[in-house]
């Protein structure tokens, strides 16, 4: 029996497919150990999406690689985003690795590790049209909170990204394979479930009887368990349909809260990004979702220092920030990675430059963060109790359906997994505190997640 180890890095399809590697390597009867020492097969399930993300895994094969004096035969592995782009590098100049998986090639990754334990390179990096691991039931831990991949890929091409590369074209799963996941994370007592995709906007099923946009998917999702939260990530700004945002408004379960990545408050950024849509086009967009959805909150991604950018253009930035007044922002310093047709522009904004307008945009949004956390000051929250607070056992922490940590002093009427109703009485900008009111768990129907 082989024991597998497996560290993931970057977004939260990384930490999906995690759960499908172990789902697959499972059944063909490894076993998972926490401890790498123990392993004698290591996996990192990798991101390229910015340069420190590469080198953060670099440093960490050189590593484990170290654990190999004492155990010739372990085989080290690369799976996920860095396979396809770094295979050569990392298999035949470094000879670092042993295996190296791509993301649509792990249904045969027990091959290749056989492979690899006989002593030869174990590679596949084909990227495919069709895999959606629709079939796969990946391996999860109990708990209450789980992510289920919809769909894989990205077409969108934004000049700076290189997901489309690495993760290959758009392709979704059947509904039903999607109904019937979250059907058995309701059974195993799951309370919180995000539908992923790099842009779940354009998920499409065409294949089954059932069908459907992601509306359909998501209205199909709220009725699977009306105490089940459900909350989706990434939006598209180009792609949020009139339909999606009426559904969201008609379930209480389905989270008020989307990831609305901006990206630049700049019309001449956006278009040398290929974003496809315009500041104006955003903003509407917001104004649109906020009628229809009362109390939604947003969050996004920001880029600072894309080729070209000015100060003008960064003000726009901090503009649109102003006049949206995100819940939360993912704030990086724009890297150049190879392939991109940014790669070909100059990389012209100084280091020092991105970085004093990235501080800039994490200021800003700190602030509003704060501002918005102390308007909560006095309100009512239905909170999901997720279990001890990190600092205290005598306060639980929980999450308003707005995807905000509360931290409330414990009483012995609840528990991990209820639902309970808070009043906020203190906020810092990162989180909030409350005094419990009630518990609200004996609703079975159409349980109001929202206060
Ligand atoms: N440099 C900096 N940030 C990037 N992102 C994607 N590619 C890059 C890059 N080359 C950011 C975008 C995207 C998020 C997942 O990562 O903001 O929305
Ligand atoms: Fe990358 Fe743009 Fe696709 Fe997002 S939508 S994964 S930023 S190409």
């Amino acid at each position: 029996m082989n024991n597998v180890y497996i560290e993931t890095y970057g977004c939260q399809m990384n930490v999906a497919d995690t759960e499908i590697v172990l789902g697959i390597l499972k059944k063909q009867g490894f076993d998972v150990t926490d401890k790498p020492e123990n392993a004698d097969v290591i996996l990192l399930n990798t991101c390229s999406i910015r340069d420190n993300a590469e080198q953060r895994i670099y440093g960490r094969i050189g590593n484990l690689k170290t654990l190999k004096f004492n155990k010739p035969g372990l085989v080290l592995g690369i799976l996920g985003c860095m396979a396809e782009r770094l295979r050569k590098d990392l298999v035949e100049d470094k000879k670092a690795v042993d295996l190296v998986v791509g993301p649509d090639e792990y249904r045969r990754l027990p091959e290749y590790i056989d492979v690899a334990l006989n002593g030869d390179k174990g590679i596949g990096v084909k990227l495919s049209r069709t895999e959606t691991y629709d079939d796969i039931e990946p391996h999860r831990e109990d708990g209450l909170s789980a992510w289920i991949s919809v769909m894989r890929g990205c077409d969108k091409f934004c000049t700076f990204c290189v997901v489309p590369f690495t993760r290959g074209r758009e392709r979704s799963r059947s509904l039903q394979s999607v109904i019937t996941e979250l059907e058995n994370l309701s059974v195993r007592g799951f309370k919180d479930v995000t539908l992923l995709g790099q842009n779940v906007n354009s998920y499409l099923d065409e294949t089954s009887a059932v069908g459907g946009d992601f509306a359909d998917l998501l209205s199909a999702a709220a009725k699977v368990d009306r105490t089940l939260r459900i909350r989706f990530s990434t939006s598209h700004p180009q792609d949020i349909s009139d339909k999606l945002l009426y559904t969201i408004a008609e379930h209480p379960n389905l989270c008020n809260y989307i990831h609305l990545p901006v990206q630049s408050g700049s019309n001449r950024i956006l278009e040398l990004m290929n974003r496809t849509y315009t500041v104006e086009h955003y903003l509407n967009l917001i104004e649109k979702a906020k009628k229809i959805i009362p109390g939604v909150s947003f969050s996004t991604d920001i880029i600072s220092g894309f080729p070209t950018e000015t100060w003008e253009d960064h003000l726009a930035t901090l503009e649109v920030m102003k006049q949206v007044r995100y819940d939360g922002a993912y704030m990086f310093k724009y890297s150049p990675r190879e392939g991109t047709k940014a790669f070909r522009m100059e990389d012209d904004v100084p280091e020092n430059v991105k970085s004093k307008r990235l501080q800039e945009i994490i200021d800003l949004q700190q602030t509003i963060s704060f501002e918005k956390n102390q308007a909560m000051i006095g309100k009512e929250e239905i909170i999901l109790v997720e279990g001890f607070s990190k600092k205290s056992n005598e306060f639980i922490a929980g999450r308003t359906d707005t995807n905000k940590v509360v931290i409330v002093p414990i009483t012995s009427a609840i528990k991990t997994g209820d639902y309970i109703k808070v009043k906020i009485n203190k906020a810092t900008s990162g989180t909030l505190f409350g005094d419990y009111l009630e518990n609200i768990n004996d609703e079975k129907e159409g349980i109001a997640l929202t206060a």
